[in-house]
């Protein structure tokens, strides 16, 4: 493992997918840990993160000195870059000059860690004091105007640092700079990719399990199906699969669950069809919230009784959960955001069944997710699936659910979809919901006539965590097609319309 030890800024999580796209498994640590304490993973080297503190200020976070004479290298990027110097009898100064932002940057020498790299580059920096003297046995590498010393390396103790941020893509040649030190600096080997990943997670999954049996929930994404088949990879029919079909899915999504999914795995599928129980429950309501928990209720209800009928069969014991990495980086960090709207995650976990949970993502980030989906062989349009709400298409009904608005809904959707993908560009964009406005009416004239229908939203946006978006500049011959094709094939829809809000003001779905 190489560890990487979060001092405070947002940039941790980011050092540790870099570090896991050269194909290296790590971890984020919080700065409060002790040396000894990370010293005992025996990490093939430490990466010392960017943070928001003066290394002078009261109470800065600090690099306990043992760290660096253990003989483990260690990279110190940005604050880890001081603090690094700081600690080892360097000077860091506070000289009134910042840098934010782009910078050009002089490679001088180069040494290992900028090995074969311009002697001019373009780096991202965010930081106001500088180390001014590099610690005794260091050399020093590359300089800006306003920081002559910005990157040093000391090859006898395997330590370096760079006052940069390489992790960021605005840095040219950043992830060239990180392999350099992770292989040509601390050795350490590229042996993490998604067969090992698969192994190493298969291993684990039966060492926890034994001969229990183990219960799971598909949703139709992405996490769920690849959490479902690595288990099943483990353990084969120890394991069974409960699918709640809630009829709010899009076109060809239950079938990719009941029929790709299960021919690419040879999962044990249960398939509950609860469209009745769901639309039943639904019918009448108008108000998004009161939909939401509606159906993380129904969901609930539907899952503890297919749960019950697989039990009877035999104890189960555990239940797979599709936690992800940020999940468990995040859930340390604290709640406190506002409740704009309940994220019912439907797939979630009944309170009162009783299940040690199994959790075989724990340690991935979703393009590694992907990754081992892919290696496990499930369905392409699975494992690229963009997000999709649990709720499903009910919150993209401005309006009461019902069948034949979600079969509207369900047509105009996937030829946005098609059109998207033939197009190309379904990777680049986050996520495109089309909403339809079922309470509202608009005049067209269609063929001869005038008719009175209603309008359909496409919403494509692009994100990197839902927590903020912008809308996706589509090229408009795209949308023209998108718009001629739904207002020709789709009975009752005469007008297509384009949501150009970006989140914050407009949230991603429009219920
Ligand atoms: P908003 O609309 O809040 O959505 O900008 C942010 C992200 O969350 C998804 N979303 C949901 N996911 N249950 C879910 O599982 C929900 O009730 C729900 N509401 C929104 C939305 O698709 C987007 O990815």
């Amino acid at each position: 493992v190489v560890l990487v030890v979060d001092f405070g800024a947002q940039y941790a999580q980011l050092i540790a997918r870099r570090v896991r796209e050269a194909n290296v498994y790590s971890e984020i640590v919080p700065h409060t840990m002790s040396a000894a304490d990370m010293l005992a993973k025996q990490p093939k080297a430490v990466i010392l993160s960017g943070g928001p503190a003066s290394v002078y200020a009261e109470g800065a976070p600090q690099v306990d000195p043992a760290l660096f004479g253990a003989g483990t290298p260690v990279f110190g990027i940005c604050y880890g870059f001081q603090a690094m110097a700081a600690a080892l009898g360097g000077t860091v100064a506070q000289t009134g000059r910042s840098e934010y932002g782009r910078t050009p940057l002089k490679v001088a020498g180069g040494g290992r860690l900028l090995a074969d790299l311009p002697s001019d580059l373009s780096v991202w920096m965010s930081h106001r004091d500088a180390v001014s003297a590099a610690p005794a046995g260091f050399e020093v590498l590359a300089g800006t105007t306003d920081t002559p010393v910005a990157a040093f390396e000391d090859l006898s103790v395997a330590l370096a640092g760079v006052q940069w941020h390489p992790e960021v893509l605005h840095s040219q040649l950043g992830q060239q700079v990180l392999e350099n030190f992770l292989f040509d600096i601390a050795g350490v080997k590229p042996d993490w990719t998604a067969a090992n990943i698969v192994d190493d997670t298969v291993r684990a999954v039966r060492e926890q399990v034994g001969d229990k049996r183990v219960l799971c929930a598909l949703s139709g994404g992405v996490d769920s199906a690849v959490a479902a088949a690595l288990v099943q990879r483990a353990i084969g029919d120890q394991l069974t699969c409960v699918f709640v079909d809630h009829g709010l899915l899009r076109k060809g999504e239950a079938e990719q669950v009941e029929r790709d999914f299960v021919a690419a795995t040879g999962v044990d599928l249960k398939v509950s069809d609860a469209t009745d129980r769901f639309l039943g429950a639904l019918s009448g309501v108008i108000d998004p919230e009161e939909k939401r928990k509606i159906i993380g209720r129904e969901f609930i209800r539907t899952f503890e009784a297919a749960a019950r009928e697989v039990q009877a069969e035999g104890e189960v014991e555990y239940l797979v959960q599709g936690t992800l990495y940020p999940d468990v980086v995040e859930s340390g960090g604290g709640e406190g955001a506002a409740n704009i709207k309940s994220h019912h995650n439907v797939g979630g976990l009944p309170e009162d069944l009783k299940f040690t949970l199994i959790e075989p993502l724990r340690a991935l980030f979703k393009d590694e997710v992907r990754a081992v989906g892919e290696e496990l062989g499930l369905p392409s349009a699975m494992v690229w699936r963009q997000p999709f709400p649990g709720p499903g298409l009910a919150i993209r009904i401005v309006g009461e659910v019902n069948p034949a608005r979600l079969d509207l809904l369900r047509e105009a959707d996937a030829i946005a979809r098609e059109e998207l993908t033939n197009a190309g560009l379904d990777r680049d964009v986050w996520q495109f919901p089309v909403v339809l406005l079922a309470d509202v009416h608009s005049v067209g004239v269609q063929g001869d006539g005038r008719t009175y229908g209603h309008p359909v939203v496409l919403r494509p946006v692009s994100s990197e965590d839902a927590m903020t978006a912008d809308w996706s500049r589509l090229p408009h011959e795209l949308l023209e097609r998108i718009s001629t094709r739904i207002t020709n094939e789709v009975p009752q829809v005469n007008r297509v319309v384009l949501d150009i809000t970006s989140k914050p003001p407009g949230t991603i779905e429009w219920e």
